[in-house]
């Protein structure tokens, strides 16, 4: 360890903000309230909603984008870049400066307004990484109108899952993505959606992009250039910090996905402390989050957080290969001078696995970067190591996820940068007091691995509900332990304070940083009609983190050859989740090793799939049944 840098315990300006935040969180919030623009600067820090839920600053009034946009102008920055667009797929570089940006939104604002779109009306958007996907969202926020954005490599039923939840008056889409050299249509994934769901949409907004062309249904669908040039500017309207800016739909354990919605004043706060205190950023730098505008990720730190912050944003739409090689991440940083880049472990293992000796890196001068920051799943610590090796910069290991907004757990490098540890997220976050609790609700000892848990309340930024579903929100993260939200991942704590996340204790598993409900797989497999039973569970890739396999039992009596069988059933699921699920292989078996009381031993599965040793359960019904499965599994 590097002696000149703390650990957690021993960090003193650390623990101060963690004793702050923990023992005053409605003074240490409301101070930081202050140094963002409100319309009605907050007075009350945390508060109690209807539902029970705690919610931040309610008595404050805001516009985000008038906050990430208009107000920077009023500081200055009217001519700094705000927005990068940087796309390799079609050779586009394209800047815009915080008054383009803004007169751009403002106009969008102004045609969603022709549209129909009000202050709390719900607008979704499916559409690849261009500018106008952030002048969307950020239209949406102008009118107090609440975005609901789904990634781009969802497939329709995904979709009009999405809009039968959130119930959109308008949807913003474009004609299609690119994925590297491959044009993918949008629009007939739009219609397809719209076909299955049963709520409609009073129109649709749709980008024409040279690559396609979409069929425009008359009547119901309108070209967003030509409307957004008919539009007048639109005004911020006035919304109060507790009312919705988005929802954003994540995987939960079933089926139906669950839609995050994240609240106004609490979210500007965090996203504001976070580039500080957890990306160590000044305004005016440049900000580099390599992800999607259809994840948490692409909300907070392509969109939100920089320019809130006064920061320049890069908006990606290439692969960390193939785009044209393993050199595209350096490329970037060198040509726009990126300060911080933010992206998934899975990015550099990709990078790593094309360009182990870094090779690519040599022909570009990234000095510009500062920092490495790495989330969405474990960073491994060969990964870690290949990463700190070859750019001998700090890299960044730090835990969060979509109900959150930002990190849980960071190395706090805007209040004291810590020795890193590889495998480690670092820290607690000020703000986030997280405990590990084990199965009886008592605190585990440092060391032993147990259900990582917030206390209550949670910091402003995090899930402010799960849209039309106080329940389930509820159930989800607040009634298995009194007091404490339930984050899904297990980990410990050392002797030195560093958080270690393991991974997720329920049926979500992550395949490229992609969040993905194994329950919701097994759902499609099990709707086979030749299909008994199923078990889609999660095991390990050295590239993407985690696939997922599918164990089949056929009906009795099925006549239909079984690698027809599991050929349909990879192509039911990419075409009804989409090709993100990366849902490859299904192999069958001839039964499924279950407890007595009939539950599937998933763990065991897991286990026996990675070639791990497992113990086999007192409860098994029928223990021959794993080796058989072993076998079957050594075939494939
Ligand atoms: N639109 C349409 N299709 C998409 C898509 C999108 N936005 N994103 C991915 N897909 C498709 C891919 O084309 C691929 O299709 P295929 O099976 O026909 O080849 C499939 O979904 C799987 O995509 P992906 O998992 O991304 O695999 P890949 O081989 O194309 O790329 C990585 C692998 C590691 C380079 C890539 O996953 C990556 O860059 N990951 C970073 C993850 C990330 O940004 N996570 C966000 C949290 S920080
Ligand atoms: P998402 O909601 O898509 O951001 O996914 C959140 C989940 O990704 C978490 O619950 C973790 O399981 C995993 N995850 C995210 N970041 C990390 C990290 N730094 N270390 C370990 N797991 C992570």
């Amino acid at each position: 360890m590097d002696s000149n840098l703390a650990t957690p315990l021993a960090s003193q300006a650390y623990q101060h903000a963690c004793r702050q935040a923990g023992q005053s969180p409605d003074t240490f919030w409301l101070s930081e309230a202050g140094r963002v623009a409100w319309i009605r600067q907050p007075t009350t820090g945390v508060s109690k909603d209807a539902d029970g839920g705690d919610r931040w600053f309610a008595d404050g009034q805001l516009n985000t984008a008038w906050l990430a946009l208009d107000a920077q102008i009023e500081a200055g920055r009217g001519e700094q870049v705000a927005l990068i667009y940087d796309s390799p797929v079609t050779a586009t570089i394209q800047r815009f400066t915080y008054a383009e940006l803004t007169a751009q939104v403002a106009e969008t604002a102004g045609a969603l307004a022709g549209l129909g779109v009000g202050k709390g009306d719900r607008v979704v958007l499916y559409m690849p990484m261009v500018p106008e996907a952030v002048i969307g969202m950020l239209a949406c926020a102008r009118l107090g109108a609440i975005h609901s954005v789904v990634f781009g490599g969802f497939a329709a039923r995904e979709l009009a899952i999405r809009i039968d939840d959130a119930r959109p008056r308008v949807i913003l889409s474009a004609s299609c993505g690119i994925e590297v050299d491959r044009v993918i249509p949008y629009k007939p994934l739009l219609d397809a959606a719209l076909d299955q769901a049963s709520h409609r949409p009073d129109a649709t907004l749709i980008l024409q992009r040279p690559q396609a062309r979409a069929e425009l249904q008359p009547g119901r669908d309108h070209d967003w250039h030509a409307r957004v040039a008919a539009a007048a500017p639109a005004a911020p309207v006035p919304v109060q910090a507790t009312d919705p800016l988005y929802i954003l739909y994540t995987s939960g354990t079933t089926g139906k996905p669950k839609g995050v919605v994240r609240d106004n004043g609490g979210h500007a706060v965090a996203m504001h402390y976070s580039m500080e205190v957890v990306y160590g950023m000044k305004p005016g730098e440049v900000f580099w989050a390599a992800s999607d505008v259809g994840w948490v990720v692409g909300h907070s730190y392509i969109v939100y957080a920089p320019l809130i912050y006064g920061c320049t944003t890069v908006l990606y739409e290439g692969k960390p290969v193939r785009t044209p090689d393993a050199g595209a991440f350096w490329r970037v940083i060198e040509e726009h001078k990126v300060n911080a880049l933010f992206t998934a472990p899975t990015a550099f293992r990709a990078v790593r696995k094309e360009d182990p000796d870094g090779a690519l890196l040599g022909r570009y001068d990234i000095s510009s970067l500062k920092r490495l920051f790495l989330a969405g799943e474990r960073l491994d610590p060969p990964t870690y190591q290949w990463l700190k090796d070859l750019t001998g910069l700090p890299v960044l290991d730090h835990w969060w996820q979509t109900e959150t907004g930002w990190a849980i757990a960071c190395n706090p490098v805007g209040i004291e940068t810590m020795v890193e540890k590889p495998g480690s997220a670092t820290a607690p976050t000020p703000g986030f007091q997280v405990h590990i609790l084990d199965l009886n609700g008592q605190a585990c000892a440092p060391n032993e691995q147990g259900a990582v848990c917030i206390q209550r309340p949670l910091p402003p930024g995090c899930l402010a509900g799960i849209w039309g579903d106080a329940g389930r929100c509820h159930q989800s993260y607040f009634a298995s332990y009194d007091g404490y939200y339930l984050s899904g991942d297990g980990g410990y704590i050392d002797d030195d304070g560093y958080l270690f996340i393991m991974g997720r204790t329920d049926d979500v598993i992550n395949v490229a940083g992609h969040r993905l409900s194994t329950g919701e797989m097994e759902e499609i497999v099990a709707s086979h009609p030749q299909v008994a039973e199923c078990a889609v569970f999660g095991i390990d890739d050295q590239l993407k983190g985690q696939l997922p396999l599918g164990l089949v039992v056929l009906k009795d009596g099925c006549k239909q050859a079984p690698e027809e069988i599991t050929r349909e059933l990879v192509a039911m699921v990419r075409e009804q989740v989409g090709a993100v699920a990366c849902f490859r292989r299904a192999v069958i078996v001839k039964r499924l090793p279950k407890t007595r009381s009939g539950k599937i031993l998933r763990r065991v599965l897991r286990q026996i799939a990675n070639g791990e040793e497992y113990a086999v359960p007192s409860t098994i019904d029928d223990p021959g049944i794993l080796s058989e499965i072993g076998e079957r599994l050594t075939l494939y």
